[in-house]
């Protein structure tokens, strides 16, 4: 019998790209992945630690898996990723958490398979690494659903924005070799991969230190000339370095998606200087506009974080103004959450709880009507949509992503799944559209 493992991510794309990698490794030891029914002989929580309230996530997690550790002594409890990396974090674990049995963080993943070995030789192990090594290549990885798939085009941050625990926890900007990226791309969509997402924390100072005199913009382009069918996508982009250059090379290509997500996180020129943010709102404003005139039909979403230390009713309303001006097609808001160890969590002036909450609410109210009003004139519209499988909720139901990255519902039989179809857009809501098939 096999043995069998439960790996549990929290956090972004980048954690959902390192648990292929565990799992890619763990299945060249031999390890698959436990259903329901299975004894787990191994649980992983490959954790994230941007805000506290995933933190208290894990924590309870692990609480809960004191009871599975009682019953199953001989089971593996491993802890990695981003939470293992936050100064002082182990003294906590091993207060509180005292039964995992392995702890790795982000920059020694590829010594997993060492790390499990002396675990099961009764070891309690605790091996984070405080500094990035070399970029490794070639690790195995199981790749989620053969549709989409995750490419690491760079790891790290090195924009330190005040509030932010990455760069602590991802260390120093590294970008792959573009050649590595270029073969892994193309392999990616050999085997019929149709959506592939490139993924950095700041994509657009992607080959910064590289001898290859290469760029993002220049990346983007290499890989829209390769062959076959398929749709490009990036995250993130941080609006400092956003160059018209990557505007042009998305609108000059032919399978780059039309969506720009650049997280704004303030309208306030205050607030904006006080995160460290290097841009203020009639920049980012300005671009926004460049970005709508040079391709047309582009959606645009952001992040806006409400209630950073200091930012009073007039630096909200910069906020609100700002979005109503800009109308992102989606906005992703977050209440500020203080990070042990960030510049930021030193400051004074702590809005309120209910203050924030308030914010928060008028600021999605907004946003929802917004979401809604773009949403409604792509009613009648075809648009070209990839088919990801059947929906959560109702099986023949079909559900699958526009190029602009809207997902779209509508009735169609499963063998669709993994292609590019046209849909009529037959109902807007806000996060959704509904469509059906064009007649034959
Ligand atoms: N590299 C990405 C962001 C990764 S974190 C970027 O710069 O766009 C994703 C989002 O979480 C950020 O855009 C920000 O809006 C939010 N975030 C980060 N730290 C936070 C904190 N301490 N409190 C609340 N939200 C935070
Ligand atoms: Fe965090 Fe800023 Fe880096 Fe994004 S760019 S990961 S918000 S420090
Ligand atoms: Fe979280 Fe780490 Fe991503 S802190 S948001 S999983 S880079």
């Amino acid at each position: 019998m096999p043995k069998k493992y439960l790996l549990l991510t929290y956090g972004c794309q980048m954690n959902e790209r390192d648990s292929e990698t565990i799992a890619g490794i763990l299945e060249v030891l031999g390890y698959r992945p436990a259903d329901n029914k299975d004894d787990v002989d191994l649980v992983i929580l490959n954790t994230c630690s941007v805000r506290q309230t995933t933190e208290n996530r894990i924590f309870g997690k692990l609480g809960e898996l004191k009871q599975f550790k009682r019953l199953n002594p001989d089971a593996v409890l491993a802890v990695s990723g981003c939470m293992a990396q936050q100064p002082g974090i182990l003294d906590k674990m091993n207060r509180l958490a005292p039964h995992v049995d392995l702890v790795l963080g982000t920059h020694n993943l590829h010594r997993l398979q060492e790390l499990l070995a002396r675990v099961n030789s009764g070891e309690k192990v605790r091996e984070v690494w405080e500094h990035e090594g070399e970029i490794v290549e070639e690790l195995p990885a199981v790749r989620g659903s053969g549709i989409r798939a995750y490419v690491n085009i760079m790891y790290g941050c090195d924009n330190f924005c005040s509030y932010c625990i990455v760069p602590y926890v991802r260390g120093r900007e590294r970008s792959r070799d573009p050649e590595e990226i270029v073969r892994e791309v193309d392999g990616l969509i050999q085997r019929g991969f149709k959506e592939i997402m490139l993924l950095g924390q700041n994509v657009n100072s992607y080959g910064k230190g590289l001898c290859a005199g290469i760029g993002f913009a220049g990346l983007l382009r290499e890989l829209d000339g390769l062959e076959g069918e398929f749709r490009i996508r990036y995250m993130t982009s941080h609006p400092k370095d956003f160059s018209l250059d990557i505007v042009d090379a998305v609108a000059g290509s032919r399978h780059i998606c039309e969506h720009f997500h650049l997280p704004v996180q303030a309208g306030s020129n205050r607030v904006l200087k006080r995160m460290n943010r290097h841009y203020n709102r009639e920049a980012y404003m300005d671009l926004i506009s460049q970005v709508r005139e040079r391709v047309p039909g582009a959606s645009v979403t952001t992040d806006i974080i409400v209630g950073f230390p200091g930012e009073d009713e007039a630096d909200f309303a910069d906020t609100m103004d700002l979005i109503e001006k800009m109308r992102f097609d989606a906005a992703y808001t977050f209440v500020y959450s203080p990070r042990a160890g960030t510049p930021a969590a030193r400051l004074e002036d702590a809005v309120p709880p209910k203050d924030k909450k308030e914010n928060l609410a008028r600021l999605m109210n907004a946003q929802n009507r917004i979401s809604l009003e773009l949403n409604r004139e792509l009613e009648g519209k075809t648009l070209e949509v990839l088919v990801e499988g059947g929906s959560r909720t109702n099986p023949k139901t079909l559900s699958g992503r526009t190029r602009t990255n809207k997902i779209v519902l509508f009735e169609g039989p499963p063998e669709l799944a993994g292609r590019l179809v046209d849909v009529i857009i037959t109902e807007a809501r806000t996060w959704t559209l509904f469509g059906s098939l064009p007649p034959k």
